[in-house]
């Protein structure tokens, strides 16, 4: 079963699981998303798309995954991960949701990767930050701007968060931890 993941994650990386068009460098982070999730028990993830970074996650073997998109349209490995995600013993769901209204559980790590208007991650993060105890990853900081401006605007406002990871590279990503 693990070994399934890692022939989805050779489709993601070859562009075989389609359509590619926003996936942006999500490929080369493939290890990244792997590594912080296998930092954590309980994993959220707003924005999934084809299922990259949830495939990532589940190969990061948290106990609990969470994940919400507006649309499942795209995810079509969603039979496949769930079939996985049982066999290996995570708790993974899927859940049509958008990401400004929803309700999600406590939480050691979030995953911000949706529609990337500055209002929009605002409200996320506005909305979900006290429910996340660790580590708030926000991807697309360098090719969305808003996203950065968001992110600036809420750390003055919420202390207890800091900048622990930036990378410039590509479309970006940053990952605020929770100060102890
Ligand atoms: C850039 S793609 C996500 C890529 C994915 N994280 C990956 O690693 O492959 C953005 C996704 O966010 C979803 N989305 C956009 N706005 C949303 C919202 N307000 N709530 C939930 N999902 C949203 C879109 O439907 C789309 O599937």
């Amino acid at each position: 079963m693990i070994k399934d993941l890692h022939i989805l994650k050779e489709k993601f990386l070859q562009g075989k699981i389609l359509p590619t068009k926003w996936l942006g460098d999500s490929p080369d982070r493939f290890d990244t998303y792997v590594n912080w999730a296998s930092k954590v028990n309980h994993v959220t993830e707003l924005g999934v798309y084809t299922g990259l970074a949830t495939t990532a996650f589940l190969l990061g073997n948290p106990k609990v995954l969470r994940s919400y998109d507006i649309t499942s349209k795209y995810f079509k490995i969603r039979p496949q991960l769930e079939e996985i995600a049982k066999q290996v013993n995570i708790d993974f769901k899927f859940q049509l949701a958008n990401s400004c209204s929803v309700e999600i559980e406590p939480t050691e790590m979030l995953f911000i990767d949706t529609n990337h208007k500055e209002e929009i991650t605002t409200r996320e993060l506005q909305l979900h930050h006290s429910k996340v105890s660790k580590y708030i990853l926000l991807h697309d900081t360098t090719a969305w701007p808003g996203v950065m401006f968001a992110i600036k605007k809420f750390l003055p406002k919420h202390k207890e968060w800091k900048i622990i990871h930036q990378d410039k590279k590509g479309a970006g990503l940053t990952i605020l931890g929770k100060k102890i």
